[in-house]
């Protein structure tokens, strides 16, 4: 298929509740050390949002920087898509539809996408097919989670891990040679039981015991999720720089998913790439799922280290399971 235009990121912004959960709070609740979640996982605290707050609200928090950042009134966008895996309601209205109202995007249309922590990748190489055949001009992805709402507080293995927290773009027409180049979306779905929510759904629905039992909650083999993450980085990163035309040398900036620095270091090691061209947020932020890719980018770009025309590679990899990549050339 032709490219009749090129689309990139004309507008980002992000937010965190305020809210800090330090390593040492969370030795108070569970079995746990700062050393041990330091070394295993690179992170020291994590932002939770307040019991009133749902992913919309950090969403059109994070959205509502976004659009100032474009200039752009809300009314200019034509479709909100809206990654995440903590939604404010199972299994419907869409978080997105919510979004839409919040914001008064009256002119667009809106849904959610469900790909585990690689969903803002998903939902970009979406909203790129949208803008590159001319269907739309302007579409708002924003990814945004809640995770510290679907934590088993008793389970030391994944408490320690995430983290609440959105990330917004507003996708547009740029020049050619800028914005998105290249994605790579895969899946793996045989892999699915390693990290799941089991009970809500049509396969278990709510019961008191489900409740009881805490299947409301995050379940997740860290084994098996990290081998997998540690195989599909590296050859994600490298499938999406091949569609590209680009190596690793190309790289200005790699964004990996901000799961465990353990992860991010073998993905490093893999594409060969020096550590000055890696960010990592992760000891502030923990994983915030979805959300950890834009507002690691936001951060980015808001510190000046982001130039016109560099060269950007965002891989990530998450329940399902899914992986993504995408390489960028910055257009701000
Ligand atoms: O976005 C995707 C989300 N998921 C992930 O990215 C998860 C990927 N996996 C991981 O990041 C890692 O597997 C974990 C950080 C979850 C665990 O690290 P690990 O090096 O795989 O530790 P482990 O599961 O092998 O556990 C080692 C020990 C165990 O004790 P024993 O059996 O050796 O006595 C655990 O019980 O560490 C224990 N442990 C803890 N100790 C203190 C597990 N969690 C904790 C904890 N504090 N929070």
């Amino acid at each position: 298929m032709s490219n009749l235009f090129s689309s990139g990121i004309i507008g980002i912004g992000s937010y965190v509740p305020e809210r800090v959960l330090t390593n040492h709070d969370l030795e108070k609740l569970v079995d746990t050390s700062d050393e041990w979640i330091t070394t295993r996982t690179g992170i020291k605290e994590r932002h939770i949002a307040a019991d009133t707050e749902a992913a919309s609200d950090l969403a059109s928090l994070a959205a509502r920087r976004a659009l100032e950042d474009a200039s752009m009134d809300p009314k200019d966008i034509e479709l909100i898509i809206v990654a995440t895996n903590s939604p404010d309601y199972m299994n419907f209205p869409a978080t997105a539809c919510v979004v839409q109202d919040n914001l008064g995007a009256v002119n667009a249309a809106a849904f959610d996408l469900e790909a585990g922590c690689s969903g803002f990748i998903y939902a970009l190489t979406v909203a790129d097919q949208f803008i590159k055949t001319g269907m739309y001009k302007n579409i708002l992805v924003v990814a945004s989670e809640i995770m510290s709402k679907i934590t088993n507080w008793d389970d030391r293995e994944t408490c320690v891990l995430f983290g609440d927290g959105a990330g917004a773009v507003v996708l547009g027409r740029v020049e050619e040679g800028l914005g998105i180049i290249s994605s790579f979306l895969g899946s793996d779905g045989s892999g699915g039981k390693y990290l799941l929510l089991p009970a809500g759904g049509s396969r278990k629905p709510a019961t008191i015991d489900t409740v009881k039992n805490k299947l409301h909650t995050i379940h997740m083999d860290g084994k098996e999720v990290f081998k997998f993450a540690v195989k599909v980085m590296g050859e994600a990163s490298l499938k999406a720089l091949d569609i590209a035309g680009l190596t690793p040398e190309d790289v200005d900036i790699f964004i990996p998913h901000q799961a465990n620095i353990r992860i991010i270091d073998a993905a490093m090691r893999r594409l060969n790439l020096s550590r000055e061209k890696v960010y990592v947020n992760i000891d502030r932020f923990g994983n915030t799922s979805s959300a950890t890719i834009p507002i690691a980018l936001d951060e980015l770009y808001h510190n000046s280290s982001l130039k016109k025309g560099d060269c950007v590679l965002l891989t990530a990899f998450g329940t399902g399971l899914t992986y993504a990549s995408m390489t960028l050339r910055w257009s701000k």
